[in-house]
């Protein structure tokens, strides 16, 4: 059986996977996260693993669970960190853009920037990691609109507390109504990242709210990683975000096939439940395939 869903989900990466055409930024574009938009995207959870996203907006209300568990909703293609020159230290960094829009009555929800690899599935610290893991504080700001900080992603305590990039955005309710529009802009040049903050539909302020030191190659971060956002529901951030544009700097322009190849994911995801020696469900997309095939059946 789990041989059946392994051959499965190599199947459907291998679809989900095909890059696209090379470029100096990659970017990504949603306007929602709905049925359709979601349909290569991917949700982890402390339990599980599922693809494509669109599953969870199916009318037969599949693994409700997922929804209501805190998790991730991710890209399903690693995005570029840092290259490695000479021994292995880094000597090219990306620069990353992000833009995104929240609801004001939107609980938390962070931009995270993960390791090439998902956390381990059932870890008893669930995916916010251990009280106090987080080490020292965290830059943060707060305007009338929002509050945010920059820290760090905690889900693959015990063994790594504290990894990659974790920018939490807590919309001020009582606050004006309407959306908050957000800017994660992150120069590797200057190794900093600057936070903005706008009513809905305003320009980007010239002036960030949140300004600090950052420099992720190497430092908690691995060459490529997962992106996406993290809410302690998984439907917060399918209900609460919207508009999320991406641009990152593409590091391989020389046409070299970039990112972290489809069967290293799935290592990592079988590698996660050997090691938990659990798993609640690897929901693949055969599911859907199958679904599709059985509809447009001629002698249904
Ligand atoms: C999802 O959103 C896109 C863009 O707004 C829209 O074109 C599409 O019809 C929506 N799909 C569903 C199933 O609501
Ligand atoms: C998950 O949440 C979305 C957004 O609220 C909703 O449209 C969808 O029906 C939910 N799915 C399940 C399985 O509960
Ligand atoms: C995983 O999350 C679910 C729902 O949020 C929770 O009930 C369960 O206890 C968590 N499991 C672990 C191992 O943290
Ligand atoms: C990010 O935006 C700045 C302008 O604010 C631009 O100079 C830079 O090229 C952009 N970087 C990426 C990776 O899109
Ligand atoms: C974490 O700390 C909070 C407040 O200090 C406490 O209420 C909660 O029980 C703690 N949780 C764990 C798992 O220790
Ligand atoms: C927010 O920043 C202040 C310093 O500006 C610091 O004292 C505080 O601990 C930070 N809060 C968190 C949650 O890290
Ligand atoms: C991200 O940071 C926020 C604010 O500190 C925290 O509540 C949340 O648990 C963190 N998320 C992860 C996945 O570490
Ligand atoms: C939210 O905004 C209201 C009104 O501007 C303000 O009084 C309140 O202090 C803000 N709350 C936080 C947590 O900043």
């Amino acid at each position: 059986m789990s041989a059946l869903a392994l051959v499965l989900v190599l199947l459907c990466s291998a679809t989900i996977m095909a890059a696209p055409a090379a470029a100096d930024v990659e970017s990504h574009s949603f306007p929602v996260f709905n049925a359709t938009t979601t349909e290569s995207l991917w949700v982890a959870t402390n339990m599980s693993v599922v693809t494509p996203a669109a599953l969870l907006f199916r009318p037969e209300q599949l693994f409700p669970e997922v929804n209501v568990s805190e998790g991730f909703l991710l890209l399903p293609k690693m995005v570029d960190v840092w290259r490695a020159g000479a021994g292995g230290l880094p000597t090219r960094e990306a620069s990353f853009n992000t833009s995104f829009t929240v609801e004001s009555a939107a609980p938390p929800v962070s931009f995270v920037l993960l390791l090439d690899r998902f956390p381990t599935l059932n870890n008893p610290l669930g995916l916010r990691g251990a009280n106090g893991s987080a080490a020292g504080a965290a830059p943060n700001a707060t305007d009338g609109l929002a509050a945010v900080e920059v820290g760090t992603v905690r889900s693959y305590a015990p063994e790594s507390p504290s990894v990659g990039l974790n920018v939490t955005v807590t919309p001020n309710g009582t606050a004006a109504p309407g959306r908050r529009a957000v800017w994660v802009e992150y120069n590797a040049i200057e190794h900093v990242v600057r936070v903005y903050v706008a009513a809905g539909g305003e320009p980007r302020p010239a002036r960030a709210l949140l300004d600090a030191r950052l420099s992720l190659a190497g430092q908690g971060t691995t060459q490529t990683a997962l992106v996406g956002f993290f809410a302690a529901r998984v439907r917060d951030i399918f209900v609460g975000v919207r508009d999320w544009d991406l641009a990152v700097d593409r590091l391989d322009t020389d046409g070299k096939k970039k990112g972290t190849p489809w069967w290293v994911i799935l290592i990592a995801v079988i590698g996660s439940v050997a090691a938990a020696a659990a798993i609640v469900s690897l929901v693949v997309c055969s599911f859907v395939s199958r679904r599709r095939a059985r509809d447009v059946d001629p002698k249904q």
